[in-house]
């Protein structure tokens, strides 16, 4: 089965078209085509992602990475004269998009695809209205079933995802363990999620206020660094950790000692935010020792709980993703958790697949498929607040 995957939750425009083979106990994927557009830098001045320019861009770069993408694939044929109806590019709303999309799908022939899957949330709402529209126009277009899947969900099936190192550009899924309890932190989302049977979800804690990686680029900002802030932190406090001897900086671990599986991070950005302001002008070791003693912090709460998650749902997989599973401070800690429990095995994403793409999603879509649990009939909407679990 070939499936087109389409991935703009947030700021980074993202197609992949894989071939997919196999069950849900053990799938096969052929990556055929992949394109990234990362638009971390434009909204860097902003310190964070500005929504409308996310939109924008994701306009802009949708048929030119999907032009590219079916490309690589071999699937890309555009010597076609088709009639695009107004009904299909409708949805689409701003008039440059539907021009481009219009362009593209009157010159570009029915591709051999079989799913098309795109992420309709959690994210930013306007970018991911500008994944599902485009979506739409093409699934209408091309008479190819349409999928919607859950960012969450891509992460936690990212992190499954092994490579085949045998053959380039394969990889497979194969006895996952259930249940399965997912550590999922990202910039939007800190949650721990526990999966008993294949997608059906249950929360077991959830940050109260800012998602972790959000404290990361609230921090890194705090210190004049750029956005995102979590490699930036992490860089920072590896040095601090070189340099080695006891950090003058201390910093609170919020929530560590109640009985819930719920974290916080409010209070120690705010935390950081009076010892900036305390401390004056930094030094360059001091912005280090920060770093450190706030990426200790988060590891410690994040760890903790996690530990208590385990004591109380006895999983044998623990999934941990999103952006800052990136972070191999925090990875060091989980994996020491894990040496305490054989019985466990922790998967995490391969390098590159931290961050937010479509193989994910082009996954996932395939192992609901698998399962019977795509669902093509239902009318698609963006769901900003969408939770795989409650
Ligand atoms: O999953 P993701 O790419 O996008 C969202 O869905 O939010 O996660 C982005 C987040 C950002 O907050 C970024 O600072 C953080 O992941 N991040 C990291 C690291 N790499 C990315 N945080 C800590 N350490 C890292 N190495
Ligand atoms: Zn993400």
């Amino acid at each position: 089965m070939k499936i087109l995957a389409i991935e703009t939750s947030c700021d980074e425009t993202a197609i992949t078209v894989l071939e997919a083979t196999g069950n849900i106990e053990s799938s096969q994927y052929t990556l055929l085509g992949d394109s990234l557009y990362s638009q971390a830098s434009k909204h860097s001045e902003y310190g964070g992602v500005y929504p409308s320019l996310a939109k924008r861009e994701h306009q802009q770069n949708l048929v030119p990475l999907t032009t590219e993408t079916l490309r690589q694939a071999g699937l890309l044929k555009q010597d076609s004269c088709n009639t695009i109806t107004d009904d299909v590019l409708e949805p689409l709303r701003d008039e440059s998009f539907k021009k481009a999309v219009n362009d593209f799908l009157e010159t570009t022939e029915k591709p051999d695809i079989d799913l098309i899957a795109v992420t309709n949330g959690p994210g930013l709402e306007p970018a991911l209205w500008t994944g599902v529209t485009f979506a739409q126009a093409l699934s209408a277009a091309w008479d190819i079933p349409l999928t919607g899947i859950d960012h969450m969900e891509g992460h936690i099936t990212s992190a499954l995802l092994k490579k085949d190192l045998r053959t380039p550009n394969t990889y497979h899924i194969t006895d996952t363990a259930l249940p399965l309890l997912a550590l999922l932190i990202s910039g939007g989302h800190t949650e721990l999620i526990t999966m008993k049977e294949w997608f059906a979800y249950n929360l077991v804690g959830q940050t109260r206020d800012d998602a972790v990686g959000e404290a990361f680029d609230k921090v890194a900002r705090l210190l004049g660094l750029e956005y995102p802030g979590g490699p930036e932190i992490s860089a920072y406090a590896t040095k601090a950790r070189e340099r080695g001897g006891e950090n003058p900086i201390t910093l609170p671990r919020p929530m560590l000692h109640e009985e819930s599986c719920d974290v916080s991070f409010s209070g120690l950005k705010t935390a950081v935010l009076y010892l900036v302001r305390d401390m004056g002008e930094l030094s360059q070791e001091d912005k280090e020792n920060i770093a450190r003693e706030f990426e200790d912090a988060a590891r410690d709460v994040l760890v903790h709980k996690t530990k208590r998650a385990i004591e109380i749902q006895h999983p044998k997989t623990l999934v941990v993703g999103g952006g800052v599973a990136a972070n191999t401070h925090i990875r060091e800690g989980l994996e020491e958790l894990v040496s305490h429990h054989p019985n466990i095995t922790l998967h995490y994403p391969e390098s590159g697949l931290t961050g937010d793409n479509a193989i994910m999603i082009g996954i996932a879509a395939y192992l609901r498929h698998s399962a019977g649990k795509a669902d093509t009939e239902k009318e698609l909407n963006a769901r900003g607040s969408q939770s795989l679990a409650e």
